[in-house]
């Protein structure tokens, strides 16, 4: 436990994970306090805090603290843009518990927009109704899993560079297929399959649901690369499991961490409902 004179973190796990106990985060951060909530991060990857209340103009307030609020590309069945504070959801139009949610794409390891340029840094996501049981989300320590490569892998994929779609990233979730509206304004791009941390130096794995192929190798090739190494750093013991409670506002360092949400819990029953907002990141290297 460390105690300073403003902020108490309590580590949650080797692999990623501190719970910061006793604040309110509905009023404006002190300089000094932002600054030390900010270094727990980049030590500790992600951080929990509980007991938290925050209305969505709240929210949206307290992620401007930490950098640009991204706009949110996804669309809502009728068409219209999900606004910056969005709800992740299992329900249906009719607002009723669903096991077939319209976007299933937050079941699948990923690491959030990596299908854009210039992808995520920080989610935010504060949990306002869970289900009784279950309903966690898993997060993988890419950096620890890069680390535990063998040196000869670490060589061999040093420069590689993946290709990351949302059209791609549709077809892997065997869900909805993305819409022609949607591949217009989502491009494919490109990012290193290793990369270095902006802040730390560190070097982690970027990889997830969104990568389609491997630059300049067979395609079946570089998804079998991509496969192995996901499986690899997914493995137990990179991945830190947060079981919610109402209230919970945990904030996530997209780029040394993949997620996913677990099915396990009574979608069609009961509803889980966490509300959203995601800090833009820079463009990876
Ligand atoms: C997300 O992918 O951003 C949400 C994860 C979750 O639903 O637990």
């Amino acid at each position: 436990m460390t105690d300073t004179a403003t902020l108490t973190v309590r580590r949650l796990s080797p692999v990623a994970g501190a719970e910061i106990t006793g604040m309110d985060l509905t009023e404006p951060l002190p300089p000094s306090l932002r600054d030390a909530i900010m270094k727990a991060f980049l030590e500790h990857h992600l951080l929990v805090f509980r007991n938290q209340n925050l209305t969505a103009d709240q929210q949206h307030a307290l992620t401007l603290q930490f950098g640009p609020i991204e706009d949110h590309v996804a669309r809502r069945a009728d068409g219209s843009r999900s606004p910056v504070v969005h709800r992740v959801h299992n329900l249906d139009e009719r607002d009723q518990p669903t096991a077939t949610p319209r976007e299933i794409g937050n079941y699948f390891w990923h690491t959030d927009k990596s299908y854009h340029q210039t992808p995520s840094l920080l989610t935010m996501l504060h949990a306002t109704e869970l289900p009784p049981v279950g309903g966690d989300t898993e997060f993988a320590n890419t950096a620890m899993g890069y680390a535990a490569l063998p040196e000869s892998t670490r060589h061999e994929i040093a420069d590689l560079r993946v290709v990351h779609s949302w059209e791609s990233s549709r077809r892997n979730t065997g869900g909805r297929l993305a819409t022609p509206e949607e591949v217009l304004e989502r491009p494919p791009v490109t990012h290193p399959l290793v990369r270095t941390h902006p802040d730390t130096g560190v070097k982690a794995l970027y990889l997830g649901l969104h990568t389609s192929h491997v630059v300049g190798m067979p395609e079946s090739e570089g998804r079998a690369l991509l496969d192995r190494l996901l499986t690899h750093t997914t493995r137990p013991e990179f991945v830190y499991v947060h079981q919610w409670r109402r209230g919970d506002l945990v904030i996530w360092d997209n780029r040394c961490l993949l997620h996913r949400a677990v099915r396990n819990y009574e979608m069609d029953t009961h509803r889980r409902i966490l509300q959203r907002t995601v800090v833009r990141g820079t463009v990876p290297f």
